[in-house]
């Protein structure tokens, strides 16, 4: 595996590629990124895999300079996954060598709800690092997991609108035994605090049992859930059960009609914040 830490570098390795497959991370690599990996290779070739904590999605007092940077030690589990050809590490002065002004704003109605509503700009954030990403990388496919659903949707209308000619493919979310996501986050957590995170889970999964088993009243099943997790010492921020297609609120009659769902979370557990999704 190339690592390059220069937009130059990453050109020279890649000149006359056509078929990219690329999967941004903020590294600190665990089994769900890897898995990205793994897609991309199927999809295309060479896969580059892109590390860069990208200060644009923190808010002030988000954990932006605690944030997991382990770069070595994401080197060689992709050495040993052997599915990366080209690693692009940059540092801040190299892709945002001056202020970066010019932003991308995703709609209000897609960009503002839910974690953008807890965490305004992070959205902005995200899209302006993609869209600098594929501009540095010029694949033809990118891997995003499901685990960030909403950023997921945020960066397939991205492509949509601005007719870029990559494909977003999407990956199942990868969980641990007990059934919580993978996220770098979850190192924050004590270790009662690892075990009841599992919780979390389990709420979406409380959702998922009573809509399979006819219930219609989407209220009525975020407040149980929100319940039952406040009741554990968590504080929630959001359960919402949305459509998939566009993350509005279904009316009942669209429950009953089996409209595609989602149920999306996120809540603190102590100090760590953790979010998570069930496709219904
Ligand atoms: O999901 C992430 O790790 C980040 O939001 C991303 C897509 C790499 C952009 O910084």
């Amino acid at each position: 595996m190339k690592v390059v830490h220069t937009i130059e570098d990453l050109r020279d390795q890649l000149r006359g590629q056509l078929r990219v497959a690329f999967v941004p991370t903020m590294g600190n690599l665990h089994e769900g990124h890897l898995a990205l990996m793994k897609l991309a290779r199927q999809h295309g070739d060479p896969v580059v895999a892109s590390i860069f904590v990208n200060r644009l999605q923190f808010g002030p007092n988000e954990d932006f300079d605690r944030y997991p940077r382990t770069l070595q030690n994401d080197i060689d589990k992709l050495e040993q996954a052997r599915d990366v050809y080209v690693l692009f590490a940059p540092d801040e002065k190299e892709l945002y060598p001056e202020p970066q002004s010019y932003r991308v704003q995703p709609p209000q109605e897609l960009g503002d709800i839910l974690e953008g509503e807890y965490r305004p700009g992070f959205f902005g954030g995200v899209s302006t690092v993609v869209l600098k990403l594929f501009s540095c990388v010029q694949p033809r496919v990118a891997v995003f997991g499901k685990k960030d659903y909403q950023q997921l949707m945020v960066v397939r209308n991205m492509c949509r609108q601005f007719q870029l000619p990559v494909e977003i493919l999407a990956h199942e979310t990868v969980r641990d035994r007990d059934g919580l996501a993978l996220s770098s986050r979850n190192m924050y957590l004590q270790p009662a605090e690892r075990v009841e995170a599992a919780q979390l889970y389990v709420a979406l999964s409380m959702i998922q049992s009573q809509l399979q088993a006819g219930a219609q009243d989407a209220d009525r099943l975020e407040r149980q859930a929100i319940d039952f997790l406040n009741s554990r010492g968590w504080k929630v921020d959001y359960i919402a059960i949305r459509r998939r297609r566009d993350l509005n609120k279904p009316t009942r009659e669209e429950i009953a009609q089996g409209e595609p769902l989602v149920a999306l979370a996120a809540a603190k557990l102590g100090a760590t914040r953790l979010i998570d999704n069930l496709e219904l």
